[in-house]
């Protein structure tokens, strides 16, 4: 292979990752349905660009010859299948970034995996690019995922793209299909923003226009691949924004050392500078800019420092120092963009983990404004979101944090949405704005407390929270235990799924997220009656752990107890207490938990109650027993 890059450095990998962070530096991401040669592009891009090492070139050209497809040729694809394989051990990782550099620019390439959760892991590739290369196949021209990856590309803030026509080989190199897939797209990419938008007809596998200009494309005078990543202009002066810098963790080696360590998000910060703690507040002065390279007068964005304070003020991983003059702003509710990652859709009300910066705390979307097809720019209505929607949300957070809008900040401006018993990425999302709502509401305080209210009833408050499927027989057991606490002068409330359902979530059905709701609620007003110093009995199926899990956070250790009424689906129709199982079988009832509805039995329940061979007057027993056990009951 005797292909010579136009302007191909000699600097292997190593050294490019041994330049300056200051030389002229361009990120940029490749995104591509699975077959339309984004491995043999980058290939090809590493190749001629001389960014790979010797022995993988020898590798390379043996394993062509041994498995490729492509004839004579080296088939990139296979370069970069062994650069996967390689990464696959090191199976945390979804995105992977190449470097190559060429006389006039460095370049880091995000290459993430097209397979099924190709959204999460475009969205990480996405989140640092300048740029995005999208490749769509010359024979089928713009498609649905070409469309959404363009939509998320825009919402992450890439403003400069690049639409690689590829194998334009295979269509005999026409100019009219050029021309029709170049025109079509960018009528569809009108309204995201697109500062720059270069169409490029090429063909990775034999080299036509990705870095040399190809001479079956007489007709086309615009740049090269290579060419026009090399002076595309990118203009961004994060230095020339305030100062921030999230905490990633405090450094206290030993005890006349405190410093606080983060990578600078935007700006630049000298010794002796004023600086914000947020979101609390507090002011300080910068004493000492600390780096491994030894202290500096001045870093700026980008470099990783442990900045050391003049006064100690409490300051935590996650907080975030601003400089005083210019704060960032602090809040806790959200209008926000989310794209949605998961297999389990996102319900309003559920709670998740939310991490902004180096922040993670407990939040939930407390509504979906609209989901928008990607295809269309559409607003449609949504309840929910499934995987790869992109919707926008109203976000609440249980405790307020420093932000920036993220058209003004990247990384101050996005968060991610992680499940709390799986946590697992669920979502990725960028800020829109901070809604007043919230920011204005405080907890107002009451010198009557759950502990007064509960000394006065002359016992301990707690939540006995019975879940199992419908005809189990949480409503009997939970009436029983009721009535054995009532019989020793207890304060009780039973809280029963058909009974709410009658009056406060009379508005619900059994839809998942109508379910997510009706727990919501539920568990709210159960804290508020544990609050009131009663021993609350729930009964509901709350089939879902998560929606559980949200409706034990928060509470003291030893207040809720979860009660699991174990009986077999069976059982449950054989004994078909409302005669709703019957209707099921007859075609009346759809969404029924345990038949076509899902039951997620709990893992670790404090009580277990299995219903056959044993009566309710035994099991309410049981439950006494176990109250009376862990000192409920005195
Ligand atoms: S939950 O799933 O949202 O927790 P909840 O406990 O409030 O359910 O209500 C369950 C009761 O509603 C059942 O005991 C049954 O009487 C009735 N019901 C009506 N339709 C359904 C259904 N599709 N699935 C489950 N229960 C249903």
């Amino acid at each position: 292979m005797a292909d010579t890059a136009t302007a191909a450095t000699t600097a292997p990998a190593a050294n490019v990752l041994g330049l300056s962070g200051k030389a002229d530096l361009l990120r940029f991401l490749t995104c591509g349905s699975v077959d339309d040669g984004k491995s043999t592009l980058i290939g090809r891009l590493l190749y001629e660009t001389r960014a790979l090492f010797e022995d993988q070139l020898a590798a390379l050209e043996r394993d062509s010859r041994k498995y490729g497809t492509a004839g004579e040729h080296i088939d990139f694809a296979l370069l970069l299948d062994g650069l996967e394989a390689e990464r696959e051990q090191g199976i945390t990782i979804d995105v992977s970034y190449r470097y190559f550099a060429t006389d006039r620019r460095r370049f880091i390439v995000a290459d993430t995996p097209g397979h099924q959760q190709y959204t999460r892991n475009m969205a990480t590739g996405a989140s640092t690019a300048d740029l995005a290369v999208l490749l769509v196949d010359a024979r089928k021209g713009v498609v649905n995922q070409t469309r959404r990856h363009s939509f998320i590309v825009s919402l992450l803030g890439i403003r400069h793209v690049v639409l690689v026509v590829n194998k334009m080989d295979l269509v005999g190199f026409d100019q009219a299909q050029f021309a029709a897939i170049r025109d079509s797209y960018a009528g569809f990419a009108t309204g995201l923003g697109f500062e720059s938008l270069v169409a490029i007809p090429a063909s990775a596998r034999f080299g036509d226009n990705v870095t040399r200009p190809s001479d079956n494309t007489p007709w086309y005078e615009g740049p090269t691949l290579l060419d026009h990543l090399e002076t595309v202009r990118i203009e961004t002066d994060p230095a020339g924004e305030p100062f921030r810098m999230p905490v990633q963790w405090v450094n206290r080696p030993h005890f006349d050392f405190r410093g606080y360590a983060g990578t600078i998000a935007s700006g630049r910060v000298r010794q002796g500078d004023r600086i914000s703690v947020l979101p609390a507040g507090k002011n300080s002065a910068v004493a000492r800019i600390v780096t491994r390279e030894g202290e500096l007068a001045e870093a700026r964005v980008g470099d990783a420092v442990t900045l050391v304070l003049t006064e100690e003020i409490d300051v935590s991983r996650g907080d975030v120092i601003a400089a005083a003059a210019v704060p960032a702003p602090v809040a806790d509710q959200f209008a926000a963009h989310l794209v949605w990652m998961s297999e389990t859709p996102l319900f309003p009300g559920r709670s998740y983990l939310i991490k902004a910066g180096t922040r993670t705390v407990a939040g939930s979307v407390t509504a979906i404004k609209h989901r928008i097809n990607v295809d269309t720019h559409e607003h449609l209505a949504a309840k929910e979101l499934h995987l790869n929607d992109v919707g926008v949300v109203n976000l609440s957070l249980s405790s307020p944090i420093a932000f920036e809008p993220y058209t003004k900040s990247r990384s101050l401006g996005s968060f991610i949405i992680i499940d709390r018993l799986s946590n697992e990425t669920a979502g990725a999302g960028t800020i829109d704005f901070a809604l007043r709502r919230g920011t204005n509401l405080t907890w107002q305080h009451l010198d009557i407390d759950r502990a007064a209210r509960a000394a006065l009833n002359g016992q301990k408050p707690a939540i006995l929270w019975f879940t199992g499927l419908s005809g189990a027989g949480k409503s009997t057991i939970a009436n029983l235990v009721e009535r054995k606490l009532f019989a020793i002068g207890r304060h009780t409330y039973v809280l029963d799924g058909d009974n709410v359902r009658h009056g406060l979530n009379r508005d619900l059905g059994f839809t998942e997220a109508d379910r997510v709701e009706n727990i919501r609620r539920v568990a709210e007003v159960a804290k508020l009656f544990a609050d009131a110093g009663l021993i609350v009995i729930a009964s509901f199926i709350s089939p879902y752990r998560e929606d559980r899990a949200m409706a034990r956070s928060g509470l003291e250790k030893g207040l809720f107890l979860e009660v699991f009424v174990d009986t077999p689906i069976e059982e449950c129709q054989r004994r078909d207490p409302k005669g709703l199982y019957a209707k099921v079988a007859a075609g009346k009832i759809s969404n029924f938990t345990g038949i076509d509805a899902p039951y997620e039995p709990p893992e670790n329940p404090e009580i277990r109650l299995p219903t056959v061979g044993s009566t309710a007057d035994a099991l309410a027993e049981e439950v006494i027993a176990e109250l009376r056990r862990r000192g409920v009951l005195g």
